[in-house]
């Protein structure tokens, strides 16, 4: 049978979908642009915002809060695809006025160089009596809850200097050696300036008993003494899952100081932290032009030719398409590694892209190759080793690459090359640069305030499951494994 012809039903048909070539052509013309110039005053109305592909809907920025917002918001939003805010803002939201960059130092927190913003004792909620504050990983999912750790101050204190009165004894039982400078009793603390500096440090293993805390380092034997009810033991891992000890035992551990961000205490092996979380950008006007004389392509150091990640054959597929330059034993090219300097400033001056290529695919694992031969050079460094979401909670905004937002190396050398031409989409990788710091995190400060915390009592039934249990580490990529949602950087989409 034929449907019958409808006037109406055409009529209805013809409707929606003129108002879909609207809606497409509005759309490609409101797309931001990057690279399109400086984004001056009368760049139009309202907030000029750069979203992710894929993000959820852009939320306008919180009213200027006190300056105490500065920190405490930032994990908010700090999402896996965090909407850009793009510095100065105008029109009709310029109601959020940016802070000078870098800020006063008065309204710097103390834990950036030159704060002197410094924590209050927390406020108690009326009702339930407990102090208001997310310090535990049950209490903010997600997020890494340093900045809160950094500025805790239990509620017993009542003025605003005073810690709490009570020492608590943390003692370091695999000793002194491999922290670095520390000694026994409550020099650390002092010296760090914690807000809360009331606890002391020992590597006397017969103190065990009466310690309020005992810290292992990369390595647990079990003391073999009775353990008070309330002594809290912490496992600090610095290294991958593979390479670190298997631990034996079942309810032990109460708590974890490791780089992954579901830790007690995640002790990353970089914090960066914006000065005001609403301006995550510079205008692409103000920056230097990173692409200057800069001739050559890909940046390598590297030693471990072995890594299980295969990093070194996507490196070698990677240079059939765009100049690889390898320094190091698994490649041709040499820099000495007792002339650090020289070679990173052979980066600086030479090359755009730096393979921060890590030895291990783990969750969180992001070393100093990413953040220091990285973004701590003016290079742009294209990451391997954590997922693309670790590094997007992890990293400024826009300041690398993700091998696993390609499909193949090939397709990561087209972008290169397009990057390469275009010094105005090259240099919009550096507008972070100057919207923050990268902090010190104080781990002994942060431990010394959660231990006067009113903390509720919890352990690691099976640490071995939480620590490397499945889905923490590949040996691939993490596109095999099919749970990565893929999105192609802003710029693939717009150009
Ligand atoms: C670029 O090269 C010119 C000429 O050699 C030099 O004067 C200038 O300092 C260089 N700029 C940078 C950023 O390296
Ligand atoms: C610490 O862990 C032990 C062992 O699982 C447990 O018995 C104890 O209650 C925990 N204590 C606290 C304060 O979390």
């Amino acid at each position: 049978m034929l449907p019958r012809f409808s006037p109406r039903r055409h009529f209805l048909w013809l409707l929606l979908a003129s108002s879909l070539v609207l809606l497409v052509l509005l759309n490609v013309h409101l797309k931001p642009r990057w690279g399109g110039g400086p984004l001056g005053p009368a760049g139009g109305a309202g907030l000029v915002r750069a979203s992710a592909p894929g993000a959820a809907p852009a939320q306008a920025p919180a009213a200027p809060g006190p300056a105490a917002s500065l920190a405490d918001s930032e994990a908010a939003s700090t999402a896996a695809h965090p909407t850009q805010y793009i510095w100065p803002p105008d029109g009709p939201g310029a109601s959020v006025k940016p802070v000078p960059f870098p800020p006063h130092p008065e309204r710097l927190p103390w834990y950036m160089t030159n704060g002197k913003r410094r924590p209050r004792a927390v406020q108690k909620d009326p009702i339930t009596g407990r102090r208001i504050a997310r310090l535990w990983p049950e209490e903010e999912v997600g997020g890494d809850r340093v900045l809160n750790q950094l500025m805790f101050v239990p509620p017993e204190a009542k003025t605003e200097d005073a810690s709490p009165k009570k020492l608590k004894k943390i003692l370091l039982y695999n000793g002194w050696s491999s922290w670095g400078g520390l000694t026994a009793g409550q020099t650390v603390f002092k010296r760090e300036m914690c807000p809360v500096d009331t606890c002391t440090l020992t590597d006397r293993q017969d103190e065990a008993a009466t310690s309020d805390a005992i810290l292992y380092k990369d390595y647990f034997r079990h003391p073999g003494v009775p353990r008070p009810p309330r002594q809290i033991w912490i496992l600090y891992f610095l290294e991958c899952p593979y390479h670190t000890q298997h631990i034996k035992y079942n309810d032990v551990f109460n708590w974890t100081a490791t780089y992954r961000r579901d830790s007690d205490l995640v002790a990353p092996y970089e914090r960066w932290a914006y000065y005001d979380p609403r301006l995550k950008q510079r205008p692409l006007a103000e920056m230097p032009n990173y692409a200057l004389n800069k001739t050559r392509k890909v940046a390598w150091f590297v030693s471990n030719c072995a890594a299980r990640n295969g990093r070194l054959q996507y490196a070698m597929e990677l240079s059939k398409y765009i100049q690889v330059d390898i320094y190091g034993a698994c490649g041709q090219l040499k820099c000495l590694r007792n002339e650090p300097e020289k070679c990173f400033a052979l980066l600086d001056q030479h090359y755009k892209f730096y393979l921060a290529f890590e030895n291990s695919n783990c969750k969180d694992y992001i070393t100093e190759k990413f953040f220091v031969n990285g973004l701590g050079r003016n290079i742009i460094p294209i990451a391997m080793g954590a997922q693309p979401e670790d590094y997007a909670r992890s990293a400024p905004v826009r300041s690398y690459i993700h091998v696993d937002d390609f499909e193949s190396p090939k397709a990561l050398a087209a972008y290169l090359h397009r990057l390469d031409r275009d010094d105005d989409l090259y240099n919009s990788y550096f507008r972070w640069k100057g919207t923050g710091q990268f902090i010190n995190t104080h781990f002994f400060c942060r431990l010394c305030a959660l231990l006067h915390d009113d903390f509720r009592p919890k352990s690691y039934r099976d640490v071995n499951a939480w620590w490397r249990g499945p889905g923490v580490c590949t040996t691939g990529s993490w596109r095999k494994q099919g749970k990565h949602k893929f999105s192609l950087p802003n710029d693939l989409e717009a150009g």
